[in-house]
């Protein structure tokens, strides 16, 4: 007994004197940071990391994360990171499905922003999505959203007026969607290559691209890990390093490839499901400091219990029997009503 109270104290200390940079989660389509999906994510995260998680709403939420373009919902993004003094040091970025447009678009095209370290994402359409989502639920949004989409896709108006139409990218037809699509050629390099984004993409530390196996919802779920169709063919889906975005290096994915930075991870479930081992394993070790003790502070003990819980889970099996709080694996969906 004595001796797992001085292991605890010890455990303690220890945290304390780990500091981690703050992180920032974008939800996903038609989600709001005040759901729970997502602020129990936000917080678990946090607590674990014992780092501070911010999620950024773009607007109201679930309308305008349907009817807003990107290039909008990144300058305000962008506006609202440079106003939280805690993110002026660097800061990580979590995207949970389209919230990683918002992420890729920060690092990119947010002139004089806070650093960005770690680009965690999840389920990230990143190489584009080859399939037209559809809101398939009564309301007047899913209703605007649904006849918008029927729509030519990458005319002018519904580029202008529904986001996801910013990153669909139909294989058998480049021609309009480099010509017509607004967002997705620029974050990508793909019509003028713009070496500032190129240079501020290549910079961040680690990339972490997270794939989920059984992803109903992103066509192809490789797109998550820079993966997609070949110009013109729907037949078979390229790895990341056969595209000509990772050949001819347009973004810097390449460069970050062959430095290591780049995670290729996968878990097992359908989009955005995700269980807290998972959460354990691919994100949090990201959001750890690993250059610990830059930090010393002299807050008591008691108000760090998720610290100590943090300091457990990653001591292999040995805090799980200090602290049996969370043996158990929990699955937490992040969608919400809609799929996407
Ligand atoms: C995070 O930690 C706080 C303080 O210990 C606790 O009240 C809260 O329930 C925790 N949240 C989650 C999601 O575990
Ligand atoms: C990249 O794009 C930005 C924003 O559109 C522009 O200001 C800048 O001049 C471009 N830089 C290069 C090198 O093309
Ligand atoms: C692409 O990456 C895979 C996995 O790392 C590797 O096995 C393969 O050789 C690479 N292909 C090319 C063309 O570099
Ligand atoms: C991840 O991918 C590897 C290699 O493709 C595979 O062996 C493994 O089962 C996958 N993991 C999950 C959780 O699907
Ligand atoms: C650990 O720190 C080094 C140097 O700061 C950095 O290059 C590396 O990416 C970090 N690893 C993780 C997992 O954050």
């Amino acid at each position: 007994m004595n001796f797992m109270l001085i292991f605890i104290v010890i455990l303690t200390l220890q945290s304390i004197n780990t500091y981690s940079l703050p992180f920032v989660v974008f939800h996903g389509i038609s989600d709001k940071c005040s759901n729970e999906g997502v602020s129990y994510f936000t917080e678990l995260l946090s607590n674990w990391s014992g780092s501070t998680g911010y999620c950024i709403e773009i607007g109201n939420g679930a309308w305008d994360s349907w009817f807003m373009p990107f290039t909008k919902q990144v300058d305000i993004a962008c506006d609202k990171v440079k106003e939280i003094d805690e993110l002026s040091e660097g800061y990580h970025i979590i995207g949970l499905s389209q919230g990683n447009m918002v992420g890729r678009g920060l690092v990119e095209l947010c002139s004089d922003g806070p650093p960005v370290k770690n680009l965690i994402s999840l389920a990230g359409p990143h190489a584009g999505i080859a399939s037209v989502p559809f809101c398939g639920q009564s309301g007047l949004l899913c209703i605007l959203a649904d006849s918008l989409l029927k729509l030519a896709i990458y005319s002018n108006f519904v580029q202008q007026h529904l986001a996801p139409a910013g990153y669909i990218k139909i294989p058998t037809d480049i021609a309009d969607y480099r010509k017509g699509c607004k967002f997705l050629p620029v974050v990508n390099n793909e019509v003028h290559g713009n070496s500032t984004f190129k240079k501020r993409f290549a910079s961040l530390e680690n990339l972490v691209l997270i794939m989920f196996e059984k992803d109903q919802i992103l066509v192809p779920k490789q797109t998550s890990w820079f993966g997609y169709y070949p110009d013109g063919s729907w037949s078979t889906v390229l790895p990341a390093n056969e595209t000509k975005l990772y050949t001819e290096d347009w973004i810097g994915l390449k460069i970050l490839d062959e430095a290591g930075k780049v995670k290729f991870l996968n878990v097992s479930g359908n989009h955005l499901e995700i269980s807290t081992s998972e959460m354990k394993n691919n994100i949090l070790p990201y959001l750890v400091d690993n250059a610990s003790t830059t930090m010393t502070t002299s807050r008591s003990c008691d108000v760090w219990p998720s610290s100590v819980r943090n300091f457990n889970d990653k001591l292999n099996g040995v805090g799980e029997e200090i602290l049996q709080l969370h043996t158990h694996v929990e699955s937490v969906s992040l969608r919400s009503w809609t799929f996407w």
